[in-house]
């Protein structure tokens, strides 16, 4: 099979509105795709479609070499879906759990209970597995949510928003997990609203309104798709300088980024300007250069730049 995921035109409107407009895009066996956007940009709307459980208004999309309008059953069988909403059973403890929803994939027997060993043990949660559902903390949780979703050893993996509002550490953990799984060939579209997961992603795409306004991966988007340049201002007092920079008129946006202002402008002749507007008002500057953005910074830059007269739709 050439691409696990293949999209063209894909669109999906409730009533006269577009939530995901003309969508084209491919996903190969066993990469991380990622997928970003603001909220309300069409990202589960347009997993939803892909897992066969909501019809596409126009377009076509292929998982696993299946269509989702044709063979919808097919595509269910043979894929994980962890909703941005899951549920699982809060009275059911962690093993009734898993053992529920593998039966629900059609596991049974001992094969259904090597599965959820299994995964108990993958997911370190062997010594919790008596507890009920409602007692586990967020980190947990998740992965007895993932584990839900895979126990079925699904060819293609689709995560919505995993890791909202857990620990960096949970979340580490929770990235080890996909990581195995992307080891062993299985192919996962997630989704996150977190830069650094999205550095760990094989390809990206950035979705604004709908649309696709960026992809690749991570080190051909910062390198090739930021419109304009990160200049990274080096100073003392950031705090009171960020407010200077931002105020400045060829200052599209700035924002902290550690102890450095990064500020997007339209050309690097942009500098001395900025270095002097600082100086004048009494800063010392350590450095005003160009450099290669942050994800964060192109993110930023396009979705602003779309609300605010970018190219025409
Ligand atoms: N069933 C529905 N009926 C009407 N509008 C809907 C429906 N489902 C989604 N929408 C709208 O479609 C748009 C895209 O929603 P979607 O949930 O796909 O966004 P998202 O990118 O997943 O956002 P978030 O980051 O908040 O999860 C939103 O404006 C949403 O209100
Ligand atoms: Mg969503």
């Amino acid at each position: 099979m050439e691409f696990s995921v293949r999209a063209e035109g894909l669109t999906r409107r409730f009533g006269e509105f577009v939530a995901v407009d003309h969508l084209s895009f491919e996903i190969q066996p066993g990469e991380v795709w990622g997928f970003l956007g603001p909220n309300g940009a069409g990202k589960s709307t347009t997993i939803r479609m892909l897992c066969g459980i909501l019809d596409p208004s126009e377009g076509t999309a292929e998982v696993l070499g299946f269509d989702v309008r044709r063979a919808p059953e097919e595509i269910k069988r043979r894929i994980g879906y962890m909703s941005q909403r899951f549920s699982l059973y809060p009275d059911l403890t962690v093993r009734e759990n898993l053992e529920f929803y593998a039966g629900v994939y059609g596991l049974a027997g001992p094969a259904l209970r090597g599965q959820v060993d299994k995964w108990l043990d993958r997911s370190g949660l062997t010594d919790r597995q008596g507890a009920p559902a409602r007692e586990l903390a967020g980190g947990f949780r998740q992965r007895l949510a993932l584990g839900c979703a895979v126990l079925h050893r699904p060819q293609m993996v689709f995560l919505d928003e995993p890791t909202a509002g857990v620990d960096p550490t949970s979340r580490r953990q929770f990235w080890d997990l996909i990581d195995r799984f992307s080891d062993e060939g299985t192919t996962i579209m997630v989704t996150t609203h977190y830069m650094d997961e999205a550095e760990h992603c094989d390809r990206l795409a950035f979705i604004s309104d709908g649309r696709i306004i960026a992809q690749g991966t991570p080190a051909a988007i910062k390198r090739e798709q930021m419109p304009g340049v990160v200049l990274e201002v080096r100073t003392d007092r950031v705090v009171d300088a960020l407010p200077v920079v931002e105020a400045l008129p060829a200052v599209r946006d700035a924002a902290l980024h550690g102890a450095a202002i990064h500020a997007t402008v339209d050309d690097a002749g942009a500098a001395r300007p900025l270095a002097r507007a600082l100086i004048d008002r009494g800063f010392r500057i350590e450095a005003v250069e160009p450099i290669l953005p942050a994800l964060e910074d192109v993110f930023v830059a396009l979705v602003e730049r779309r609300g605010t007269g970018g190219p025409p739709r």
